[in-house]
C-alpha cells in the first residue's frame, strides 16, 4: 500500500558516499550485501554537492550511486538534502542565518544554519526538492523519502526581525483581535498590555532577573514548532507532486533533545513515524531510557509500526565521555526497538568518516575495518533483522497502562518562575515509567488530546506533570474515571489552562477537587537533600503541599516538614483513582506502583532487568543486564 511504512524490516544506515572514492563505493556495496543491508539513507547533508551554485545542479554522482545500490539490491531512503544549506546560499543571504534570544546572529559553518521563518531558505529548499523528486520519483531503488534531518535539532527557534513578522502573523491568526491576546497572556501584569500588533516582539532576552511573559513564551514555542512543521510540509508536498507512491518521513529525535518539537502534531503529517535514539553512555540504566523513548515513539505512531532511523553501533562523539557499547549491547538495543514496534534497525552511519567533526563517532564499518567486534556484530544483527522481517506488518501488543505525555506542559514548565527550580517536566513521567518498567508493567503513551475511545482501551491512565489542561481535556479524563478507568494524577497536574492561566478554587481544577476528592491549597516545595516521610512508610523529596482529602478517600500524610499532617497520597473509594502529591523516591515509587498495579490486577512480566514484550505473536525476552535477547 502506498504512503505507509512497508510491512517489512529495514537494516542499514546513513550513507555519505560523497566522502569516499569510487573504489570505496564498490567495497561499500559488497560489504552491505555481506551484512544484509537493504536500505541506506542517502544525501542527507549533500546540498553543497548537489547544487554547487544557485540553480547549478549536479546530480550525476547521485545517479551513479543510486544505480550502483540498486544493482546490488539495496534500497534508498532518499534525503532531500536540505538540512545543511551551502556556503553560497548563506553568503548571498546572510539574513537567513538564525538569531539567538540575545540578538546574536549565528554563523555559517555547522549545520541547520537557517532561520526557521526564512522565506529564502524555504524557497531554495523547495526548489532543490523539486529537482530531486522529479528526477528520482520513479527510480526503483527509492523506497521512501527522508525530509531534512532531525528538524529543530540545532535551530529550534529564531528571534530575528523576519521571525518577528511571522510571529505576529501567527498570533493574528490565533487570536484575531488584540484584546483576546492580552487576556490570554494576562498582560496587565508588569505593564505588558499591547495596543498595536507591531509592538509584539519575539520573547527576546530581557533585563537580568526578569523574564518574558510565560504565556507569550508558551505561544512562541507553539509558533516555532509550527514554523518548522511548515518547512516539512512544504518539502513533503513538493515530493508528492512528483511521487504519489513512496512514503515520506522525517526522523524525529530522542526525547531529551527534542522537547521543542511537538511530535504528537508532527506524527499526523508524516506517512510513517521514524526516530533516532542515542544511549546516554554514562547512565547505568540507559536501557530504561531507550524503552521509554521507543514506547513514546510507538505512541506517536498510534501503535502502528515505526522505524528506528538512527542509533549507534558504539560510541558517539558528543557526550562528555564517549563510552563504547558493551558486548551484545548494540544487538540488544536494536532488538528492544524492534520488539517495541520498529520495522528494523538503522544506524548513523554506514562508514566511519575520516574527516569532519563526526570522525570519532562509531559506524557500521569502523576505521579499523571488518576484523572488528563492531563489524561482526553488524553482520550478526543483519541476519537477525532479516530473519524477523515477517513481523513488519505487525504491531507490538497493547499495554494496559497509558501515560499522558504533553509538550505544552513541558513548554510551560520551562518558564523560570515555578515554585521550585528543581522542577523539570520530564523527571516525574520518567520516575513513574522507570518504576513500572522495573515492575515489568508495560506502558503506552497518549497525548493530552486522547479521545474517550483512545483511553477506553486502558485499565489505568497516568497523568504526571500534566500542568496545563483545557476544560475539554480535563473533562475527557474525568469521564474516563466515571466510566470505570483508574487515574493516577500527580501534583502539578491541571494547575493552569492552555494559556497558562491558573485555575482558581484549589489547585488541579475539577479533576483533582471533584474526581480525586483532594483540595490542594498551597505548594510546599522542599530544599535540596530534604527527605520527607509519609505515614505509610514511603519517602519523598522535592515536593510537598498543603492538601486535605474527602473523608471516604484512603489517604497517607506527610509526617515531617512544614506540611506535616497534610495529605500526600490519596485514593478514592469505589473504582480507585490515585492522587500523588509528592515526588516519591525511587524505591517508594516502585512500592507505591507495585501495590496499585496489584490492586488493579494489571499484568506483570519479566522484572529485574529482564523485559518481556510481544509483537505479532513473537515473545521477545530482553536481558538488559547480560545484554542478551531471545525470541520465539
Ligand atoms: C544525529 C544526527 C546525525 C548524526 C548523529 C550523531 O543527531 O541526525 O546526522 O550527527 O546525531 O550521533
Amino acid at each position: 500500500m502506498p504512503n505507509q511504512i512497508p510491512p517489512t524490516f529495514f537494516f542499514g544506515g546513513d550513507y555519505n558516499p560523497e566522502q569516499w572514492s569510487r573504489e570505496v563505493w564498490q567495497e561499500d556495496v559488497r560489504l552491505m550485501r555481506e551484512a544484509n543491508v537493504n536500505l541506506v539513507s542517502l544525501g542527507i547533508f549533500s546540498w553543497a554537492n548537489l547544487e554547487v551554485a544557485d540553480g547549478d545542479y549536479r546530480f550525476e554522482w547521485l545517479d551513479e550511486i543510486i544505480d550502483l545500490l540498486h544493482e546490488n539490491g539495496i534500497g534508498v531512503d532518499l534525503a532531500t538534502a536540505t538540512a545543511s544549506p551551502p556556503a553560497w546560499l548563506t553568503t548571498a543571504h546572510p539574513e537567513m542565518l538564525p538569531v539567538t534570544a540575545a540578538g546574536v546572529r549565528q554563523n555559517h559553518g555547522g549545520r541547520q544554519n537557517y532561520c526557521i521563518s526564512s522565506p529564502v531558505y524555504k524557497a531554495k529548499a523547495v526548489a532543490l526538492v523539486a529537482q530531486l523528486a522529479k528526477r528520482y520519483a520513479k527510480h526503483p531503488a527509492v523506497k521512501m523519502w527522508h525530509v531534512n534531518n532531525e528538524y529543530g535539532c540545532h535551530n529550534p527557534r529564531c528571534f530575528c526581525d523576519v521571525s518577528a513578522v511571522a510571529w505576529r502573523e501567527w498570533l493574528r491568526a490565533k487570536y484575531n483581535d488584540l484584546a483576546a491576546l492580552n487576556k490570554a497572556w494576562g498582560t496587565d501584569f508588569w505593564s505588558q498590555r499591547y495596543h498595536e500588533w507591531n509592538q509584539i516582539l519575539p520573547p527576546r532576552e530581557t533585563p537580568a532577573g526578569t523574564y518574558p511573559n510565560p504565556s507569550m513564551v508558551l505561544d512562541f514555542h507553539r509558533f516555532s514548532n509550527e514554523q518548522i512543521l511548515d518547512l516539512f510540509k512544504a518539502e513533503r508536498d513538493e515530493i508528492r507532486r512528483h511521487d504519489s507512491v513512496s512514503p515520506i518521513t522525517t526522523n524525529f529525535m530522542s526525547l531529551r533533545h527534542a522537547w521543542l518539537i511537538d511530535y504528537w502534531m508532527w506524527a499526523k503529517e508524516v506517512d510513517f513515524v521514524s526516530t533516532d535514539h542515542y544511549l546516554i553512555a554514562q547512565d547505568s540504566e540507559n536501557y530504561i531510557d531507550l524503552a521509554f523513548q521507543a514506547d513514546l515513539t510507538r505512541g506517536f505512531a498510534g501503535g502502528k509500526p515505526w522505524l528506528l532511523m538512527e542509533h549507534s553501533t558504539g560510541a558517539v562523539n558528543w557526550q562528555e565521555h564517549n563510552l563504547p557499547k558493551a558486548n551484545g549491547e548494540m544487538i540488544a538495543n536494536s532488538l528492544s526497538h524492534i520488539a517495541r514496534g520498529s520495522n528494523g534497525a538503522m544506524f548513523f552511519q554506514w562508514r566511519q568518516s575520516v574527516s569532519g567533526s563526526e570522525k570519532f563517532h562509531s559506524a557500521m564499518v569502523p576505521h579499523a575495518g571488518t576484523d572488528t567486534r563492531i563489524w561482526r556484530d553488524v553482520v550478526k544483527l543483519g541476519q537477525h533483522v532479516s530473519s524477523l522481517a515477517d513481523l513488519g506488518g505487525s504491531s507490538t501488543d497493547q499495554a494496559q497502562v497509558a501515560m499522558v505525555f504533553d509538550y505544552d506542559s513541558w513548554w510551560a514548565m520551562s518558564q523560570r518562575n515555578l515554585p521550585s527550580t528543581s522542577q523539570e517536566y520530564w523527571k516525574l513521567p520518567y520516575d513513574w515509567y522507570r518504576a513500572l518498567w522495573q515492575l515489568g508493567v508495560r506502558v503506552d503513551f497518549v497525548s493530552p488530546d486522547a479521545t474517550a475511545e483512545d483511553l477506553a482501551n486502558y485499565r489505568a491512565v497516568l497523568m504526571p506533570n500534566v500542568y496545563l489542561l483545557s476544560d475539554q481535556q480535563e473533562q475527557q479524563f474525568i469521564d474516563y474515571s466515571i466510566n470505570g478507568g483508574s487515574l493516577f494524577v500527580s501534583y502539578f497536574t491541571g494547575i493552569s489552562d492552555r494559556s497558562d492561566t491558573v485555575k482558581l478554587g484549589g489547585y488541579g481544577g475539577r479533576l483533582v477537587r471533584e474526581t480525586l476528592g483532594v483540595q490542594v491549597s498551597e505548594f510546599a516545595p522542599l530544599n535540596n537533600d530534604v527527605i520527607v516521610q509519609l505515614d505509610s512508610g514511603l519517602k519523598a523529596f522535592e515536593w510537598a503541599q498543603f492538601a486535605t482529602a474527602r473523608a471516604d478517600n484512603a489517604s497517607s500524610k506527610f509526617e515531617n516538614g512544614v506540611a506535616a499532617g497534610q495529605v500526600a497520597i490519596s485514593k478514592t473509594s469505589g473504582t480507585p483513582n490515585w492522587y500523588v502529591g509528592t515526588r516519591l523516591d525511587e524505591e517508594s515509587t516502585k512500592q507505591f506502583f507495585s501495590n496499585a498495579m496489584h490492586e488493579l490486577g494489571i499484568d506483570r512480566a519479566g522484572g529485574d532487568g529482564v523485559e518481556v514484550i510481544r509483537r505479532g505473536g513473537v515473545r521477545f525476552e530482553i536481558d538488559n543486564i547480560n545484554k542478551t535477547v531471545s525470541w520465539r
